[in-house]
């Protein structure tokens, strides 16, 4: 079954307690976390993840798209992430490695990323010890983007390493995941798609989420 991720950075903010109850169909809220020099974007924060805890019963999968996210990580567990993923490119391998360490000593679910630059094989250092690995299928900033259409054959090649070695591991894509390329990403090895533009700005949410898990 392919699990449905919105991200609510494609919500109202004003009103995200009613834009989080709208997707109560899907399997987790993602959280897209910036910090202005990671990406050229900043978002939300440790208090807003700790806001939101209470509105839902979904997971909050927490996308730490910062630098060196191990000053960060047991914050945003403690404000009630579930699943925290953090970009390889974001530190040195020994920190993404603590990091994850410090995530797991929480009690919490930990992942990688990777930005459309980087390959396949970065996240091999790290696969033993992940809950999740999240393929970037545009560049990480902003909303609303166009689906890289070039990463299926990474995520193909995730998706082989993933069955290899640790086949309890889930395979998330992130951008610009929509009615017209959800079923490349599903067909390349996905089994969780993050959508932000495509299922706020559907005029039936729930149903929008139904035809995504394809
Ligand atoms: C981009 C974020 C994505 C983004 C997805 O940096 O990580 O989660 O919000 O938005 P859409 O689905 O609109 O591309
Ligand atoms: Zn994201």
């Amino acid at each position: 079954m392919i699990k449905i991720a919105p991200s609510i950075l494609s919500a109202d903010f004003a009103n995200l307690q009613r834009d989080i109850e709208k997707i109560s169909a899907a399997d987790y809220v993602h959280v897209d976390v910036m910090d202005g020099i990671f990406v050229p974007n900043i978002t939300i924060g440790i208090p807003v993840v700790q806001s939101i805890r209470p509105t839902t019963d979904l997971p909050l999968d927490v996308h730490l798209m910062i630098d060196r996210p191990v000053r960060y990580v047991e914050q945003f567990c403690d404000a009630g992430a579930d699943i925290v993923t953090c970009h390889v490119e974001a530190d040195s391998e020994e920190n993404i490695h603590e990091a994850l360490r410090l995530i797991h000593a929480k009690g919490k679910k930990a992942g990688v990323v990777v930005k459309p630059k980087t390959p396949a094989e970065a996240v091999l250092p790290f696969i033993h010890e992940v809950e999740l690995i999240l393929v970037m299928t545009v560049e990480p900033g902003f909303g609303g983007q166009s689906f890289m259409a070039d990463m299926m054959p990474k995520v193909s090649a995730i998706r082989g390493y993933i069955n290899e070695m640790n086949p309890a591991c889930e395979l998330e894509v992130d951008g610009g995941v929509g009615p017209k390329t959800y079923r490349t990403c599903i067909e390349a090895g996905a089994d969780v798609l993050v959508a932000g533009s495509a299922v706020y700005g559907a005029a039936d949410i729930p149903a929008r989420i139904a035809e995504l898990r394809g």
